[in-house]
């Protein structure tokens, strides 16, 4: 099967070079071709040009055409950070913050996290699988195209590997890209409270060697941060993944200055996550290494906190890249349209940053910024067509409608 795109406003996010990310002053330039074609064979990008040198005779008589005149096509947005398998949702403590609790004092009564560890023990794999679907179309329609999502619900051995084997079933079932993360250190069980060392021995001990052995999860997590596990918790169960085979990709300072990025730069993580709380000392701990800053809108935007210096970081020179931490409690939403917009209005990026913080490096942040994030010869065919828009700018600019046309997953068509 093939499919041939012609007449594309502009073809968006272009890559001619191969790149493992963007960083600093290049974050604020995105390539495009105007008045474009693509041609997609099988799973695969083939190629793609501009229509003043188009010649339909040069395609296969078979292939489907799609016009696109007045829509643009832009790659698939990569989610990197989701916790999407989750019981219920939880719009008790939403209105538990609005009359005033924190984050920390919902947790602190065994609310939060702990609430939907409690669910995870009595529903079934089956009922996991059929809700978790229903998010991942939703996302496609939205224009996502990989993603990455979490364990971190089970909090015991059982339920832990339960998550993991629904996302498992999640990869076949899905057209998404998706990646696995083993994320038992999420929060402290009440039984632990004032011997979390035990959890962690657990989480090392019993449950990552299961993990590994049913080869369940693709990375390992830790939430590193105030009232939830500490830099010792965290260096140990990073340096026991990577045993395993599995680079961490880890939470860290979205509650305070937890120490939790430089240990996850010590331990080489794919990424460092929430970074609320960044100064000049872990921006210097970043610079030079392989780990990715990523920010997530939707959390503190949500929990009304304050907003990770991704400006600052921009220009010192880091990369930076923009999940939506899709979740029950602190973020329910995977929108990443919205996490575009979120990106220009409360972080002051422009929309050529933002496009490349939600595509290349959120790639990156998955360990698939060789196979998606961008418009590339041979990148596999994750892309969507959008809506009739005036300028790419519009894209976060007219936020909270969703403009993609047609999502286009492994080289079919799979939401109009
Ligand atoms: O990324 N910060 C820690 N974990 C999740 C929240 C999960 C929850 O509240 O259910 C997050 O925001
Ligand atoms: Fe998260």
């Amino acid at each position: 099967m093939s499919i041939l795109i012609k007449n594309i406003k502009e073809l968006i996010q272009v890559e001619q070079q191969p790149k493992k990310w963007i960083c600093g002053k290049d974050m604020a330039t995105i390539e495009t071709i105007k008045d474009a074609w693509l041609f997609i064979k099988g799973e695969r990008i083939e190629r793609f040009g501009e229509m003043k040198v188009f010649n339909l005779n040069e395609f296969p008589e078979d292939a489907q055409l799609i016009d696109a005149s007045g829509k643009m096509v832009f790659p698939s947005f990569v989610d990197s950070h989701t916790h999407l398998v989750y019981p219920a949702s939880r719009e008790i403590e939403y209105i538990d913050k609005i009359k005033g609790l924190s984050y920390e004092e919902i947790a602190k009564r065994g609310g939060g996290i702990l609430n939907s560890a409690k669910k995870m023990q009595d529903i079934s794999e089956e009922e996991l699988v059929g809700s978790a679907m229903q998010r991942l179309e939703e996302i496609i329609s939205y224009g996502t195209g990989a993603v990455e999502i979490k364990s971190g619900y089970g909090l015991t051995t059982e339920s832990e590997l339960k998550m993991l084997r629904v996302i498992k079933r999640l990869k076949a079932l899905s057209p998404l890209t998706i990646k696995s993360t083993f994320l038992g250190a999420h929060s402290i069980p009440l039984e632990f409270r004032g011997d979390q060392t035990k959890y962690v021995d657990l989480v090392i001990n019993k449950m990552l060697p299961k993990v590994a052995d049913e080869g369940l999860a693709n990375f390992i997590d830790v939430f590193c941060d105030t009232g939830f596990f500490t830099v010792e918790d965290t260096d140990r169960i990073l340096e026991a993944g990577l045993k395993y085979g599995l680079r961490g990709k880890i939470h860290a300072n979205e509650l305070d200055f937890s120490g939790g990025i430089q240990v996850g730069v010590k331990h080489n993580a794919l990424s460092v996550d929430h970074l609320e709380f960044t100064g000049d000392a872990e921006i210097e701990a970043l610079l030079n290494s392989q780990t990715m800053p990523t920010i997530l809108p939707g959390a503190a935007f949500f929990l009304n906190m304050i907003y990770s210096p991704a400006r600052k970081m921009i220009d010192a020179g880091l990369p930076v890249a923009l999940a939506s931490d899709f979740n029950p409690g602190s973020s329910p939403s995977g929108n990443m349209q919205l996490i575009l917009s979120m990106a220009c209005i409360l972080y002051k990026l422009l929309p050529e940053e933002a496009i490349n913080a939600t595509t290349i490096n959120t790639a990156y942040a998955m360990g698939l910024s060789e196979e998606l994030g961008s418009i590339a010869v041979d990148k596999r065919a994750n892309l969507f067509i959008t809506t009739e828009l005036p300028t790419y700018e519009f894209m976060p600019y007219y936020y909270g409608t969703n403009k993609v046309d047609t999502a286009i997953l492994n080289g079919k068509v799979v939401s109009q």
